[in-house]
């Protein structure tokens, strides 16, 4: 059995993944699996099913070359520092890494194996040994569009998205519900008082969403009651790099880097907690009819599921709400647009910790294991 090592496994998305391999078992395949630390070395680990065993320093390359695959959760200032220095000493063991790092090298395969097995195994039988988790927006996109783009039915698509606080970060995700309680205790009295006036109250809200003391230290922005239209850093063409990801990672992810399919929108982060939304607009590459294009996104994998384009139904199940903590891909208010029979709308909503970060690590280590 192969030696397993675990670093940034307390971390949002490495305690994501943990849940995840206890709750399919993963854990039975793997002999003594080994968990690093980057602060803690000496203490005792977590007991996955195969008792405690101290944990050992991040940074102690000897140990780190022991084993045969390292899932890393750390973060890319830590690739950046250690995967050239291991690969430096020969170590040719795997490396499957949720950041984003190494996603664009050439040697490094992007991992969602629902959508792009084939790339994966083609990787594999090459003798690559880099294996990254792809951008959460990207990864949760082609999860729900995966059977158009096998269906070559894709010419380009402009997403729109709605990108929850989880995307940013923990402590982001607390500065969400920090904005929120203070929106709401700065209109208390108000709110208690069912005679007040709906504009003193909103008057009040926007007093304190511009109120120096109003917590921003994580956002640099409110974003309770607002918005913020820019993700990541600014590029010199105008795109933000989440946008830039889009086109960048998606042809990576498909292995069409040859002849790329166009894809540019805008990203947004909403004050959804852990779930990243997007309206797409699809131009198809011909005019297909909507039950067929149903068809084709419905059997592409197990967890992508169509909502009829129907009110209650789109209400109910297609939101950050009804989708938050579950592997399902829902895709709805599908349909033609006004510019023709070739223009396609739609609305996907996904886990961004699950699908978007942690799920397709799990699934690379047991692909590497079996
Ligand atoms: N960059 C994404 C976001 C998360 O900020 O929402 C990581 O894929």
């Amino acid at each position: 059995m192969k030696k397993v090592g675990f670093i940034g496994w307390r971390g949002m998305v490495g305690s994501v993944l943990m849940e995840r391999m206890t709750a399919e078992n993963d854990w039975a395949h793997i002999a003594a699996p080994v968990f690093f630390t980057t602060s803690q070395a000496g203490q005792l680990g977590p007991d996955v099913g195969h008792g405690t065993q101290p944990l050992l320093a991040a940074d102690d390359l000897a140990a780190l070359r022991e084993m045969d695959v390292i899932v890393t959760c750390q973060g890319g200032d830590y690739t950046k520092a250690l995967h050239p220095q291991l690969r430096a000493s020969g170590w040719d063991g795997y490396w499957i890494d949720a950041a984003s790092s190494l996603r664009m090298q050439p040697d490094a395969t992007i991992i969602l194996d629902p959508v792009n097995r084939h790339v994966i195994d083609a990787a594999l039988a090459a003798g690559k040994r880099d294996f990254i988790g792809g951008n959460c927006t990207v990864s949760l996109m082609l999860m729900a569009l995966g059977g158009l783009f096998q269906a070559g039915l894709v010419e380009w698509v402009s997403a729109m998205t709605y990108q929850a606080a989880s995307g940013a970060g923990a402590k982001n995700m607390r500065e969400l519900l920090a904005q929120m309680g203070a929106l709401n205790a700065a209109v208390q009295p108000l709110l208690a008082d069912p005679a007040s006036a709906i504009l003193d109250i909103d008057r009040g809200v926007t007093a304190t969403l511009r109120s120096a003391e109003f917590p921003t230290a994580n956002f640099g922005a409110p974003l309770a009651g607002s918005l913020i239209p820019w993700i990541d850093t600014q590029l010199d063409n105008g795109q933000s790099r989440e946008e830039w990801k889009g086109q960048a990672e998606t042809n990576k992810i498909l292995g069409l880097d040859a002849t790329p399919v166009p894809i540019d929108g805008l990203c947004v982060r909403v004050g959804a907690m852990r779930c990243h939304s997007q309206g797409l607009t699809i131009k198809l590459t011909r005019n297909v009819p909507m039950p067929e294009i149903e068809n084709l996104i419905a059997a592409a994998n197990d967890w992508v599921r169509v909502i009829p384009n129907e009110r209650a139904q789109t209400v109910r199940d297609l939101s950050p709400a009804a989708v938050s903590g579950s592997l399902t891909i829902p895709i709805g208010r599908l349909r033609k647009l006004n510019m023709g029979e070739q223009y396609l709308s739609a609305f996907t909503v996904g886990d961004q910790l699950l699908w978007g970060a942690a799920e397709p690590l799990r699934r690379m280590l047991m692909i590497v294991l079996n």
